[in-house]
């Protein structure tokens, strides 16, 4: 017996930063954090639970992937079927619309289509805060994604605190390299907790800047918001420096400083980094153009990709679902696009 479900969820990108972890594992966030969920990129995934596989299977646009990737594929997988009861394995199929090296995290995507794809075909209709605490288990940043607009993970718990048009935030994701990230949030952030000495003063300023960000974007100041996130972003990525973990280069510098130069022009722009070099600007939609335009001349950015804020994950059903279950949906590079895709 077959039993199958489709779902799509979107990457998001933290204001105020998850840098770390509790003690006592399952993979609980040291820090409370708060993103946006981006519209027009997507991640689709399809499971199927079929009676006669062995084994899990797991392709990642279009091909078979690595060890390490069905690993934690499959412990997730465990947890849905230990809830649903349910022994049989899967076959899971998952494509993103937007490059891997776009700098943007995969695995939140990932991690929240397959969280909800999994606990649907298993039967289990789960309300979206556990569909969001299975994705956490396995990537905290991906219980975002199971939520739209703007939301927050606080300890074990994912929430949204705002619509996504709250305020009129675009993202301007600049990419500064095709390669594939030298070291994982994961590893990044155990090394810092080991050996920053700016670590505890991380985990001090953390939840304030979280905290003072919150009350901004719910009083809908885009600026105030867009500044305490650039704030969270240096902070970070501060304690990691200090341990040797180093996300920045050369392009990140340089967009850094095109950001910067924008804003003595009177352009409301600000920069966040994640695990990564490629840098995001945070604008306001009516200068969304003229900053795209400025940061894609700078020396080292390959290409600017636009972003607005969009949707929770949710399960494509009907023809929609049918069409990725028959592997019609391919991956198109979304790389380069001129306007925000909705
Ligand atoms: C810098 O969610 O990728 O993007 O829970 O270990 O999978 P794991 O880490 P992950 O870390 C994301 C770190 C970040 C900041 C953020 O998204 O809040």
């Amino acid at each position: 017996m077959k039993r199958a479900a489709v779902a799509l969820a979107h990457p998001n990108i933290a204001l105020s930063k998850y840098w770390g972890k509790r003690a006592g594992g399952g993979n609980v966030p040291a820090v409370p954090s708060l993103s946006v969920t981006l519209a027009g990129l997507a991640t689709t995934t399809s499971v199927t639970f079929d009676d006669a596989l062995e084994v899990d299977a797991l392709s990642l646009n279009g091909a078979p992937a690595s060890e390490g990737a069905l690993a934690r594929a499959t412990e997730l997988l465990d947890r849905v079927r230990e809830a649903a009861g349910l022994r049989a394995r899967a076959h899971v199929v998952s494509m993103n619309d937007f490059p891997t090296a776009s700098g943007l995290a995969s695995s939140a995507s990932g991690f929240a289509a397959l969280a909800l794809a999994a606990a649907r075909a298993a039967g289990l209709d789960l309300p979206a805060d556990r569909v969001a605490d299975l994705a956490r288990r396995s990537s905290a940043s991906a219980a975002r994604s199971v939520f739209g607009g703007f939301v927050e993970l606080d300890g074990e718990v994912a929430r949204q605190v705002a619509p996504p048009g709250k305020i009129p935030l675009e993202v301007l994701v600049c990419v500064t390299t095709e390669a594939p990230k030298a070291v994982s949030s994961r590893d990044g952030m155990a090394v810092t907790a080991e050996k920053s000495p700016y670590y505890p003063g991380w985990l001090e300023t953390a939840p304030r800047l979280h905290g003072e960000l919150r009350a901004a974007l719910l009083a809908g100041d885009l600026e105030s918001t867009c500044a305490l996130a650039e704030r969270s972003a240096l902070a970070m990525h501060a304690s990691a420096f200090a341990a040797g973990v180093v996300y920045v280069s050369g392009a990140t510098l340089d967009a850094l400083a095109t950001v910067r130069s924008l804003r003595s022009e009177g352009v409301v722009a600000y920069a966040t980094m994640d695990a990564g070099p490629h840098l995001k600007c945070l604008v306001h939609a009516r200068d969304a153009a003229r900053a795209s335009e400025r940061l894609a001349r700078t020396p080292g950015v390959l290409r600017v990709i636009r972003a607005v804020a969009g949707e929770g994950a949710r399960i494509l059903d009907g023809k929609a679902g049918a069409r990725v279950l028959d592997g019609e949906a391919g991956a198109g590079a979304a790389g380069g696009a001129v306007e925000p895709r909705r």
